[in-house]
């Protein structure tokens, strides 16, 4: 029973993967990720903040576990995998890990613009309307079942 019951949670959370990535697609008009790079000139208390947290850590792990282009780790691992950001470590390594823009959403259009009000009000609702951080620190059983 218990392991129906945890089947049919992990199906859930897949399918809500699904639809969270396929969603994001449309988010914040046309705007692209640029990686961290471009936010941090103008949010310097931000980021010293998010360089404190060592996000970076992991993507060193993926690195000696020789998984940096496995999708499967990407699309939690990388910042907007799968949507329009991360491809590759030689295309964008700017992207590489969770950056400002796995949690705020692509930020082109408000980094070039920031009185674009559309755009600003796109950075700051993007967390609570796609309920952010569980899409990735939802189910750690993926880690479990990837064995390693
Ligand atoms: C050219 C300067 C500039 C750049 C580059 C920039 N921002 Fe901003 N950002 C601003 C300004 C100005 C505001 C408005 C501040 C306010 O209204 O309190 C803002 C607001 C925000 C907000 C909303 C804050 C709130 O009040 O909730 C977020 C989130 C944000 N920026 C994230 C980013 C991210 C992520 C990047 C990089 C992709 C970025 N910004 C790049 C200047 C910039
Ligand atoms: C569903 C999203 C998700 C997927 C898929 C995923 N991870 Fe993670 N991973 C996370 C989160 C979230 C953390 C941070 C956990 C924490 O610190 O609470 C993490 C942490 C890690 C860490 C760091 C552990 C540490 O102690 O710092 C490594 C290494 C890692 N993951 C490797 C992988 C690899 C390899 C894959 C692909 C086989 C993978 N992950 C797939 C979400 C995911
Ligand atoms: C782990 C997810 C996460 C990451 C990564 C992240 N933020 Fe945030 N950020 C948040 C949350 C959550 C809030 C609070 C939002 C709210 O209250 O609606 C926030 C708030 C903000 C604000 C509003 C002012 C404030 O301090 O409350 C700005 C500006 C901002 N972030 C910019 C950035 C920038 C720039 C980066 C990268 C250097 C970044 N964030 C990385 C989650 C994140
Ligand atoms: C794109 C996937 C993704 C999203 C979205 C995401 N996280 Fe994470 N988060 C990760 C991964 C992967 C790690 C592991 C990084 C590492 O250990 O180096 C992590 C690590 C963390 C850590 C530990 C960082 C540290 O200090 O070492 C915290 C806290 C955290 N996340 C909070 C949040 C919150 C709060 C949100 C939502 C606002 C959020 N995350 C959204 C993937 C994500």
């Amino acid at each position: 029973m218990k392991k129906v019951l945890m089947c049919v949670l992990l199906v859930t959370f897949m399918a809500a993967g699904v639809l969270f990535f396929y969603s994001l697609a449309s988010a914040q008009g046309t705007a692209r990720y640029v990686g961290v790079e471009k936010c941090k000139g103008c949010h310097t208390k931000e980021y010293k903040d998010y360089e404190s947290r060592k996000f970076t850590k992991a993507w060193n792990v993926l690195q000696m576990r020789g998984k940096t282009s496995d999708g499967e780790c990407l699309k939690c691992h990388a910042t907007g995998y799968g949507n329009g950001g991360f491809v590759s470590e030689e295309s964008t390594p700017e992207l590489k890990y969770k950056q400002c823009e796995a949690c705020h959403g692509p930020g082109s259009r408000h980094a070039d613009n920031p009185g674009d009000s559309v755009a600003l009000e796109g950075m700051k609702t993007y967390i609570r309307d796609k309920d952010i951080c569980i899409k990735c620190h939802v189910c750690m059983k993926t880690h479990k079942e990837a064995d390693f």
